[in-house]
C-alpha cells in the first residue's frame, strides 16, 4: 500500500475509502474513464493516472487542480458564506462548493445544514484545513492527465497519444440502478461498456451495485454512505478480468 492522498473533494459515491480492498494496480499506468473525484487513483498517485470524465465540472475541476500552484490554493478565502464569496476562477468556485456539503455530485452554492450547524471534525467541509489539505497536495499529481470526455475516449488517449498497451483499469460509472441517475451525467449503454471491458488490455476492475447484471458481477462489501447519524449501505459488487484475477482480486 502506498502513502497515498486524501480525497480532494468528497464525491458522491467516492470509493477513496474502500479503495485499498480492491485489487492494487499492477501496472505503471492506472486509467480511470469514470473518474469523479478518483478515489482508487488517489490511494496511489505515483503512478500514470489517466482520468476521464463526461461533466465538465468534473474534468474543469481536475484540469484546474493538475495546474494550480499550491500557493494560489491558500489564497482562497477560507470562510465562505457562499461561493460567489470567491473571486477566482470558476473551477475555484466549484472546489470550495464541493466541500459545502457532505457527498454530493455537483457543487453547492451555500453550506448545507451539517456545515451550517458546525457539528463536524477539520477536514469535512471547507476551511482552513481543507484548504490547506488540498494546497499540500496539487504538487503530487502534476503528472496525471485529465479528458473531459465519454470513458471510450479514455482507450484511444492511453493508446493512441501514450502509446500505453496495458494498464490498470478501474472502472466505476454510474450504477446501472437509481444510485446512478445522480449524477449530471448518467445515461451510459452498460451492454457496450461491459464489452468494452471485457477487452481492455491489463488489469481490468469493475464497480456496480449487487444485482447489476452486464457482467457476471459477484458481491464485494457492504459500504456505509458517511452521512451525519450513519446511513444507507451500498452493497457494492466487483468484476474483474483474469489479469486482475491473477493479481490478487478478492
Ligand atoms: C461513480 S462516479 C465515479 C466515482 C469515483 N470512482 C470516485 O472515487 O470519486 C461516476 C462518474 O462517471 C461520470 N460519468 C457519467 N457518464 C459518463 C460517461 N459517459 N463517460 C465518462 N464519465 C461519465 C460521472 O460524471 C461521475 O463523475
Amino acid at each position: 500500500m502506498s502513502s497515498g492522498l486524501k480525497p480532494f473533494w468528497r464525491y458522491y459515491g467516492g470509493k477513496w475509502r474502500i479503495a485499498p480492498r480492491y485489487p492494487a494496480p499492477v501496472h505503471d499506468t492506472i486509467v480511470e474513464p469514470f473518474a469523479g473525484a478518483a478515489g482508487y487513483s488517489m490511494r496511489w498517485p505515483n503512478r500514470n493516472v489517466i482520468l476521464c470524465d463526461a461533466d465538465p465540472i468534473i474534468a474543469g475541476l481536475w484540469a484546474y487542480l493538475i495546474r494550480t500552484p499550491a500557493a494560489e490554493i491558500r489564497a482562497l478565502p477560507a470562510k465562505v458564506e457562499t461561493v460567489d464569496d470567491i473571486h477566482g476562477p470558476q473551477e475555484a468556485r466549484w472546489l470550495v462548493g464541493f466541500w459545502l456539503n457532505a457527498g454530493v455530485s455537483a457543487p453547492c452554492r451555500t453550506p448545507g445544514a451539517w456545515m451550517r450547524s458546525g457539528d463536524y471534525s477539520p477536514c469535512q467541509f471547507w476551511g482552513e484545513p481543507a484548504r490547506e489539505r488540498v494546497a499540500r497536495q496539487v504538487d503530487a499529481i502534476r503528472h496525471w492527465c485529465i479528458i473531459h470526455g465519454s470513458w471510450e475516449s479514455a482507450l484511444d488517449f492511453a493508446h493512441d497519444w501514450h502509446g500505453i498497451s496495458a494498464a490498470t483499469w478501474y472502472v466505476d460509472p454510474p450504477y446501472s440502478g437509481k444510485p446512478g441517475q445522480y449524477y449530471r451525467h448518467h445515461d451510459i449503454d452498460y451492454s457496450a461498456l461491459g464489452q468494452w471491458c471485457r477487452n481492455l488490455h491489463g488489469q481490468v476492475i469493475v464497480c456496480e451495485n449487487e444485482g447489476a447484471e452486464w457482467l457476471p458481477f459477484r458481491p464485494f462489501h457492504n459500504a456505509k454512505a458517511m452521512t451525519k447519524g450513519g446511513g444507507r449501505v451500498s452493497r457494492e459488487a466487483i468484476w474483474t478480468n483474469d489479469a486482475a484475477s491473477a493479481a490478487g482480486a478478492a
